[in-house]
């Protein structure tokens, strides 16, 4: 009887979506990747995009927001325009520039790297992964950020994002 209903469930999404659902990958938060990536970790705590959610607050950067004509006193941590940029998700559940905006959501791609160290990386990007280059820091470093600098890829590479330590394996 029980499985008589699981195919008629499945009948009924295939009916009313014309796929069979497939679960797309979820953020799961940098505490998630720090145990075992300890050393990107702690070299991207230190990085100032690790604390991008706090500039969203009244009376921080006041001098900065004022020559931009925001208003320095208003709270803009629950501003639609602003979040995306300032978290990893658009909300303030996921503040912050973490592990996620930059390699994608983790919930799939980290179950492979779990159980197989030897992944192929393919396999991980077919799961979500993405290896970050110039178009990942593009999605925020662009001209519709109030404060937008030139941008250099290399440069803030070597700036912003976290120490880099070689693969122990090619993948
Ligand atoms: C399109 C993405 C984007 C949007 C939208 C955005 N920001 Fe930002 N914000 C950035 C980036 C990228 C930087 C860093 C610029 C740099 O250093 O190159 C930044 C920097 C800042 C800074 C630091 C400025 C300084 O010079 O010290 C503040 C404050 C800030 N943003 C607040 C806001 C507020 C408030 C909003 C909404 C009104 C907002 N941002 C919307 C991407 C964005
Ligand atoms: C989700 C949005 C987002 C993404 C993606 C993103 N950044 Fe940022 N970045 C920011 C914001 C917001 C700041 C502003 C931090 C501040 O002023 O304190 C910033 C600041 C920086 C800074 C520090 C600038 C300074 O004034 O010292 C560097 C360097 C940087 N980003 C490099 C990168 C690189 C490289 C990438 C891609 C690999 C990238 N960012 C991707 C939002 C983003
Ligand atoms: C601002 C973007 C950004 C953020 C945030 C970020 N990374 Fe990276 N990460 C990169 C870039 C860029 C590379 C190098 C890609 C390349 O050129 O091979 C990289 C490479 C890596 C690598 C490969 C080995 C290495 O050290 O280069 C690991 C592992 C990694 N990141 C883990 C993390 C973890 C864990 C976090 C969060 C604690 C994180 N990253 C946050 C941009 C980012
Ligand atoms: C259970 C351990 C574990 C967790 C949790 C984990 N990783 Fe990994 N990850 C690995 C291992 C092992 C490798 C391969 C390292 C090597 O070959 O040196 C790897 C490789 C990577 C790479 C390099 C991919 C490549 O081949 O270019 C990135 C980027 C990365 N992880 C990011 C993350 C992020 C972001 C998270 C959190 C969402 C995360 N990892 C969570 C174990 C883990």
């Amino acid at each position: 009887m029980v499985k008589y209903g699981m195919i008629l469930m499945g009948v009924f999404f295939v009916v009313m979506f014309g796929v069979v659902p497939v679960h797309a990958a979820d953020y799961v938060g940098s505490k998630k990747c720090k145990m075992c990536h300890m050393k990107q970790f702690k070299s991207w705590e230190t990085t100032k995009m690790a604390k991008v959610f706090e500039l969203l607050e009244p009376g921080v950067r006041a001098e900065a927001k004022t020559a931009a004509g925001l208003d320095p006193n208003k709270d803009y941590t629950g501003d639609a325009t602003c979040l995306p940029c300032h978290t990893v998700d658009g909300t303030a559940e996921m503040p912050n520039v973490q592990c996620e905006a930059c390699h994608g959501p983790g919930s799939e791609y980290m179950k492979v790297m779990m159980t197989n160290r030897d992944y192929k990386r393919d396999e991980l990007i077919a799961k979500g992964l993405i290896v970050p280059d110039e178009a990942t820091c593009r999605k925020c470093h662009n001209e519709k950020s109030p404060f937008y600098k030139e941008f250099n890829y290399e440069q803030r590479k070597a700036d912003g994002t976290h120490e880099h330590f070689p693969l122990k394996k090619a993948h």
